[in-house]
């Protein structure tokens, strides 16, 4: 008895292809090993976090506590609860000049599984899906798990890292399904220009392609970037699904709330994908995120003001060590210097140069290789002035010593 228990052990786990093809998000692994050296009691310039710093604000708080004691726990229809939704589409034609139905909006747990869920909604085994590089850790395996494959189209540095028409042109194939555009950008700050965005767009509606707009960044837009929706461009939106986040926007995380904006056989499927997966989003949360959509704006307008000086902050500091190079970053909370001129035999990628800079500086960054973007640093600067201060003194230290 015993013998057949140790052999049941020892066997290995088969587990679905799906799965196989993917892997954890290469983003957590450093965050990991920075909360190791913050356990221990090692003081962390943690360029890590790609979330807020701040808390979120009272009035989504107060929300919460006041739906927990109105015993607002039971399940809630899939999709999100019609005030929900309805608040949803009123916020985004206020904000960003949408024109949306809730029975075009869907509520998700999270901006990452709108996006998944879209995904799998869509996608077929043999469908290419268009991604931007630098991109979002979670956009090629997002695909892979549902059998497509990813295209990777290549931004540049010396074109603000933003994504052309042209580009997505001469990427497509009678096999493309759907093209991602991320504006305001993880990790590169790319913000798209509005007429190129209607150039992606037109270009999609003529090949009947998805454009498939994440927004999670929206509101965090700096100097002459305002915040933009691709769901104001005039034209037909029977291929365009927008993706939002409650997240970065409300510093609400934790909190686990987003939404997709698309036409309705498509929200309908999500739905559906839901009803057998997750069910609702956690019915108290969703009342947090109706006191956002229908709660000031001030919060939101003073984390920006906050950001916009951290930016301009250690974009100074970053471009005063030799070496490092810079695109000013145009919205996101990230900046993405290039380090490539500090590689060396024993530093020959930024996986390399973010190992080293947390063992002997103890600062975490994340390295480019996990944005398909080699010799590149993301630092998030969703951190104090102070923090970045003490963060810029060394890394001015570790690579003045690299050079
Ligand atoms: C570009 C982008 N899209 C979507 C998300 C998803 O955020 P959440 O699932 O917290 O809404 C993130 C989070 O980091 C992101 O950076």
């Amino acid at each position: 008895m015993e013998l057949a228990t140790e052999k049941k052990m020892e066997k290995t786990v088969q587990l679905a292809d799906r799965v196989n093809r993917i892997s954890i998000s290469p983003t957590m692994v450093v965050l990991q090993e920075a909360e190791k050296l913050k356990a221990q009691g090692i003081d962390v310039a943690d360029f890590g976090p790609g979330e807020p710093d701040f808390p979120t604000p009272e009035h989504i708080k107060r929300a919460v506590v006041r739906a927990l004691e109105e015993n607002r726990t039971k399940y809630t229809p899939v999709a999100g609860i019609t005030p929900l939704r309805q608040a949803i589409c009123d916020w985004h034609a206020a904000q960003l000049g949408s024109a949306y139905q809730p029975s075009e909006c869907v509520v998700n747990v999270g901006g990452k599984h709108a996006i998944f869920n879209a995904i799998c909604s869509l996608i077929n085994p043999g469908d290419e899906v268009i991604i931007g590089a630098p991109y979002w850790v979670s956009y090629p395996d997002m695909v892979k798990y549902a059998g497509g494959t990813p295209v990777f189209v290549e931004t540049l540095a010396n074109d603000a890292f933003i994504l052309r028409a042209s580009q997505v042109e001469a990427a497509a194939t009678p096999n493309t399904k759907i093209v991602i555009a991320n504006s305001p950008n993880n990790p590169t700050g790319s913000v798209i220009p509005p007429m190129e965005f209607a150039r992606l767009q037109d270009f999609c509606n003529r090949h009947d392609i998805w454009l498939l707009s994440d927004e999670c960044y929206s509101h965090f837009v700096y100097k002459d970037a305002k915040p933009f929706s691709a769901a104001s461009i005039p034209g037909p939106k029977d291929r365009l699904i927008v993706a939002g986040s409650f997240s970065k926007t409300f510093a609400m995380t934790g909190l686990r709330l987003g939404y997709i904006l698309a036409p309705k056989p498509l929200v309908d499927a999500i739905a559906k994908l839901q009803s057998q997966s997750t069910s609702n989003p956690t019915s108290i949360i969703q009342y947090a995120g109706l006191a956002a959509m229908r709660g000031s704006m001030d919060s939101v307008a003073a984390m920006q003001e906050e950001y916009a000086r951290r930016r301009e902050h250690i974009l100074a500091g970053l471009r005063a060590i030799p070496g490092v190079t810079c695109t000013p970053p145009m919205g996101a909370f990230y900046v993405f210097p290039n380090v490539a001129a500090h590689f060396s035999p024993q530093m020959p990628d930024t996986t390399a140069v973010a190992k080293q800079l947390l063992e002997r500086e103890h600062v975490a960054v994340t390295p480019g290789e996990a944005f398909g973007a080699p010799g590149y640093l993301r630092l998030s600067y969703a951190t104090s002035m102070e923090r970045i201060d003490e963060g810029l003194r060394r890394l001015a230290r570790f690579f003045g010593k690299a050079a």
